[in-house]
Formats: structure tokens, sequence, C-alpha cells
């Protein structure tokens, strides 16, 4: 049916009106009233626009409808979309922090009411999942996916889609609250190299098939409704204009039937990027490689038409472009109603609503992930006298605390480390001082080539001495400043920045133990805090209820449970470093010698928090591995087991991992890919016996000829609590 409706419109279009809905703004034009005079309102003004992002408001948008379809003459709806990446109002953790949950419900959750205050905003395609697989912590953007690992990030994926789109297919967006999801950015945008944002993408086709697709084709499994070019190039073509991976592998392989947008100004960059001459060959190269459309460039609504005439593309290929854009709108409803997403009403009373909070509360625990607990010295509980020495640029802080991209999230409302252990420990025999004892490092874009950094200076130290020497414990605040993660935001090196590590040495000195608790937005080289100090709890940004959470985590109110999607290095040498490398012709063994090994001279092969780790306050005891059969029958499954114990004192939830090892296949298999996981909760003095499956499609592999199959051979297994415990060791054979 629709692709009838679809179709009956299409015939009724000018070539130019159909180049129009191809065509993308940010929302520059007309913030008040009447279309403005720069280019967008001009083609407004035609009826050229197919879409505009970055506007928000029921009754802001309710106008820029009215005016679009005055201009309009088929009356085509406008879409409006923005990047609602970790919530609208209601700001949740950054991405990278809320897949550390390891829980794909809480995910899906976080998404749905980010798309619930989006559309209750008028705005119905979010430019997010995120779901480039990230293994360069100095890359800025890590923060806005799910991490290394391929088979969590395609879980995180399907359960980032679900939960924008609300329903299992694009082909459903029939309500209100409904809206495409985006994924980005199409592909392989993670491996930049040198993690530097932009840069050159050069990898084998084997790894591109291994590591940086599956997460996309699983969203495609999943319903998504549309696709995001990236910016690099892959192995000399951008992504923007690679027919390769938009229609060859999107299309032709997987079906996938939704539209396509270029990231921001994508085909103008074809130019620099050196594959087109000018504008109009870029319209032409994404085009072709089966772009729909053009966020900004404007090289589709200028030179379409001519590129037609000249008989460079077709006519039909431009209307298979705006097929796969009105069908969009006629799936949303918006040629039924135009205004169905703007409703005032609706807005108040979804947006911030107290649920919400609650959530973004939750969220915020279940994201916090403790590196290090010597001695347990956390939890800090309320009733056991102490006193506290709260020192470092985040006690007060509040406008990093959502991190990036954290569209409307109201940066001066969420709770400050200082709010959150005041509301906590008010009353109680903890006992609270504070002293900032240095301002938060700054990166300055605006005047040189190179961003430069303020050091701060260390006119605070002798009150942060001061107090620390008088206290039990010192609480250490310290991190990075929110434009420090994210896009365009990448640095070559991942200490703490500024003067933060020489706080800490001063406050070392006092001899009093040290909880260093962190908001970053990347892994960062933590070696020398890691010798140094008792404690770490790494809280990333948690969004709104940031103090709040923390200080749940710090008295022991809530245990945490967050375990690393991301590995945390040594130093920035080892950089790409990742659980599931490759084991090499000369692996480095402790058994065998050292040298001419495949190890460094200076630092160990290993990291210093490994992909999946993270610390409770109780114990979890893995005992009594067993499997169900050492063989596995092709088509059929065995069932890994293992006995949890909750050892300690604490209820808590831990992450019970799944490693699988092909010993030999026909190429090189890394020595361990995570293939399965439960979230179990346990009370103090529970055990469980948690039983995990194996299928042969999860042995698969991307073979030598190309194609994913299991080959017959020897696994081994091991049930986990983190990619480097290999307590619990078993076998098994495919036949
Ligand atoms: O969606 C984003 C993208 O991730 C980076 N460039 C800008 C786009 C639109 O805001």
């Amino acid at each position: 049916v629709v692709e009838h409706k679809v179709d009956s419109v299409l015939s009724l279009m000018t070539l130019e009106e159909k180049i129009g809905q191809m065509n993308q703004y940010s929302g520059n034009f007309a913030a008040t009233g009447e279309v403005s005079d720069n280019k967008s309102g001009e083609y407004l003004k035609k009826g050229m626009i197919g879409s505009t992002f970055n506007v928000f408001g029921a009754d802001h948008l309710r106008m820029l409808q009215k005016q679009n379809l005055k201009y309009s003459r088929l009356k085509i709806p406008m879409l409006f979309a923005a990047d609602v990446i970790h919530g609208l109002e209601t700001t949740f953790p950054i991405p990278l922090a809320e897949a550390c949950s390891w829980d794909l419900d809480l995910m899906e959750k976080t998404a749905r009411v980010a798309a619930e205050e989006a559309t209750a905003s008028g705005v119905a395609w979010n430019f997010a999942p995120m779901i480039d697989i990230a293994r360069d912590p100095r890359w800025g953007r890590v923060m806005e996916g799910a991490g290394e690992d391929v088979y969590y990030g395609s879980l995180v994926a399907r359960a980032r889609v679900r939960g924008f789109q609300g329903i299992n297919d694009y082909k459903d967006l029939t309500k209100n609250n409904t809206m495409m999801a985006c994924v980005k950015h199409f592909v392989a945008y993670g491996a930049a190299q040198a993690g530097r944002d932009y840069n050159t993408v050069d990898i084998s086709d084997r790894t591109l098939h291994e590591t940086y697709l599956p997460p996309f084709k699983a969203a495609v499994d999943e319903g998504v409704a549309s696709f995001m070019t990236a910016f690099n190039d892959l192995n000399g073509v951008p992504c923007t204009a690679n027919k390769y991976i938009f229609t060859d592998i999107l299309r032709d392989t997987w079906g996938f039937g939704g539209m396509v947008v270029t990231d921001y100004t994508a085909i103008m960059e074809l130019i620099d990027h050196g594959i087109a001459k000018d504008l109009k060959q870029g319209a032409e190269l994404s085009l072709n490689a089966g772009v729909d459309m053009d966020m900004i460039s404007e090289a589709f609504v200028t030179h379409l038409k001519e590129l037609v005439d000249e008989g460079k593309i077709k006519e039909s290929q431009i209307d298979v472009a705006v097929s796969r854009i009105l069908e969009m709108k006629f799936l949303l409803g918006l040629f039924d109603d135009p205004f169905r997403y703007f409703n005032a009403d609706r807005e108040r009373n979804v947006i911030n609503n107290p649920q919400h909070k609650k959530l973004a509360h939750t969220a915020a625990q279940k994201s916090i992930v403790l590196l290090k607990n010597h001695n347990s010295i956390l939890p800090l509980e309320k009733a056991k006298a102490k006193r506290v020495a709260v020192i470092g640029p985040f006690v007060d802080e509040r406008e990093s605390l959502n991190g990036e991209w954290a569209i409307k999230g109201d940066r001066s409302k969420s709770v400050t480390l200082r709010e959150g252990l005041e509301a906590k420990y008010a009353g109680t025999k903890v006992k609270l001082t504070y002293a900032q004892g240095i301002t938060l490092p700054l990166i300055d874009r605006s005047t040189a080539h190179v961003s430069t950094v303020n050091v701060p200076d260390k006119n605070g130290f002798s009150e942060a001495i001061r107090i620390a020497s008088q206290s039990d414990v010192i609480i250490a605040a310290l991190g990075e400043n929110f434009h420090w993660s994210g896009e365009a935001a990448s640095r070559s090196d991942i200490t703490l920045p500024g003067n933060q590590r020489e706080l800490l040495k001063e406050l070392k000195k006092t001899g009093k133990p040290i909880v260093l608790v962190l908001f970053n937005g990347r892994p960062l080289d933590l070696s020398w805090e890691d010798e140094n100090v008792d404690a770490i709890v790494e809280a990333w940004y948690p969004g709104l209820m940031s103090g709040t959470a923390v200080a749940d985590v710090l008295a022991g109110d809530y245990n945490p449970s967050g375990k690393l999607v991301m590995t945390f290095p040594r130093n920035v040498g080892q950089i790409p470093i990742y659980y599931n490398s490759k084991n090499t012709g000369r692996p480095f063994n402790e058994e065998r010698p050292a040298d001419y090994r495949s190890s460094y001279i200076d630092v160990e092969n290993t990291p210093l928090y490994p992909f999946g780790h993270g610390l409770s306050y109780t114990q979890f005891i893995y005992s009594s591995p067993s499997i169900s059969s050492s063989s596995l029958t092709k088509g059929e499954s065995i069932i890994a087991s293992v006995e949890v114990s909750n050892t300690g004192f604490f209820d808590g939830e831990e992450v019970v991992q799944l490693y699988i090892r092909d010993r030999k296949a026909s190429v090189s298999r890394p020595v361990k890919e995570l293939k399965g996981f439960q979230k179990i909760t346990l009370k103090a003095g529970e055990s469980v016996k948690v039983d995990i499956e194996i299928t042969e499609e999860m042995i698969s592999l991307y073979d030598i000829n190309n194609n994913w199959v299991a080959e017959a051979g020897e696994f081994d297994v091991w049930i986990a609590s983190s990619s480097s415990d290999e307590s619990n060791h078993l076998t098994f054979e495919l036949k």
C-alpha cells in the first residue's frame, strides 16, 4: 500500500521537487517566524527541503512545518531530525558508560525514554545509535558507542535501535512516539588511524567483515530505518562515495530497504578527500554509491538536475532515492497528519517526567565501574565515623557531568558530586570537607591550529593538602572536561590532563588513603594512579543524576556492577589494544623466553584493566565448570555451565562472561572471543548455576573463502568474570 502511495506522489513531482526531498539542512532558518534570507530559506520557498535537523519543540516545529507546507506544491511534509544520543532533556550516562552496565533491557529503556521525549518535542528521526566498534581510546568518539567488542556491540546496537524505534521493524513506525533510528557511521569510522578523528581507515576486507560490519548487519536485522555515511575513507574510497559498502553490501547483500543520509558536509568533503574535482562530481559519486539524502553540502540540490540533463545520472536513480525518503514519511504517518508529532500538551507531560529521572538514576548507578578497591577501602559506610576530604575539580563541576552530545540536557540541572555526597551523608557519622585544589583544564580551539590546553596553576594545592592532612580518607574527584571527548576531540596523551596527577602526588604525601573518582569520556592511562591510590571508581559522565549515583556507590547503597567494554591500556604506546587479539606466530608466554617474542621491552603486553573487568563490594566465586557434551553436532547446541557463589557480605550483580577460542581454522582466530554473557543478581551467601548455550552460529567465522561458516575442530571455552580470567576452562569439539 505504502509503495503505491509513494509511486502516486512521485508521479506528480517535478524533477526539482524530487531533488528537493534529498536536501537536508541544520535548523538555522526562521527560528521564530517567517522564512529567513539564507540559502535554506531560499530553498524552503521553492519547496525544496526534505528534512531539517537540530530543531526542537512542538510549537516551533509546528510553525516550521506550516511554512514548509505553505511552499510545498504537493504538500509534502518535512521530516525533523536530531542527535538524541543519550537522552533529550533527561540525560542518561554517555553511551560508553551505559554499555558498561551490560544490561540490554536498561539500554533499550533509556533509548525508549529518549525517543519518547524527542518525539514529544516533534523529532521523528534520530541520528543514533552510533555503533562503531572503537578500539582506540585516543579517538574522542569512543564515548558515543558500546566499546571494542563485536558480539557485545551488536547486541547493544539491536537494543538501542529497538528502544529508539519502539517497534520491531521500521515498517511499523505508525505511532506518534515511534521514530526512525539511524545507525552510524557506515563504516569503520572507529578505525581512524592513530585515533585522530576523520583520519584515513585502511583495514583488510577480513577486518571489515569480522569487526566493523557485524553491528550494522545486526541493526538491519533489527529493522533499523536509516544509515548515515562515515566521514572517513575506507581503503582509499571515502564512505560517502563508496558503492561497495552502500550498494554491494548494504542493499544487495543485506537487502536493506531504508534510507541513507550523508554525515554533515560529507559530499563536499569528497573534494578534500581528492576523489571529486568539485561539488558536482561529489554529487554524482555519492548518488551512484547509494546515498539518498545530502546533509548540508547542497550538492544534490545544486547539481543533480544538471547531471541528469547531461546524462551523467539517470532520473530513475533519483526516483529510487526519493521513494525511500517518501516511504519513511508515509510510514511515519506524516502524509496523513504532518503535525502528528507536535502536541504541546504531550510535550509538557512527557519531557522530564519524574519516571525518566528515576531511570536516569538507575542507569547512572549501573554504568559506574569499580576498577580497584585495595583493602576494601570502599564503601565509606554512613554508620562508620570518618573524616572525608573531597578534593578536586569535579567536586563542584556541573557542566561536564552530562558529557558530550547531551543535546538538550540542561547542564545546570545535573547533580554535582558535592550535592550527592551532602544528601547522602547529612546527619551521619561521616564528616565531609571540600577543596577544589585545581581548576579543570580546558581546551581552546578558537585561536590555535593545535588546540591549546590551559594548565591551571597550583594555588589551590595548599588548601587541598591542609584538609587532606586532617582527614581519614581522601576522595579525589578528577577527570576530563566534557569537551575533551566527543567529535573532533582526539588526544595523543590519555593521562589525566593538566596538573591533576601533580595534585594526586601531593595528596599521596599526606599518607592518607585515596579514593579516586573519575569523570571522563574514554579509557585513560591510569598506570601511575593504579599504583598509588587505594581505590578507583570510573564514573564516566553519568548524566542528570551524576552526584547522586556516585554517592550511592561510595556509600555502599549501590553495590557497583559495571564492567569495562573497552580495554584500559598501560600506556598510549600499547594502542590499539583489545582483548580479542590474534596469537601471532611468536606469542609471549611466561613459560617461554621473552626475547624474540611478540612483546615490548618497556611494558607488558597485558592491559592495565582488561575488557570485562569491574569489581564489586562482594566476592563472586566461580566453581564446578561443566559442559553438557564435549562434542557439538552441526545444527545443535550444547550448554556450558558454572556455579557462581556470592561469598561476601553484600548483595550484588555479576556479569558472567563466556569466551571461546577456535584453536585451528582456515584463518587465524583471536585468542578468545566473547560469545555470551548473563548478568545475575545474587544475595550475600547465595549461589546459582549459570547456563550459557553454545551454538554453531556462535563459532562461525569469516573463512578463507569469505563465507561465514563454522569449521570443524577443537574449541576452548572460559566462563569468566573478565576477559583475563582463565580459571574456569572447558573444551569441546565441532565434528
Ligand atoms: O549525526 C552527527 C554525526 O554523528 C557527526 N556529524 C554531525 C551529524 C549531525 O549532527
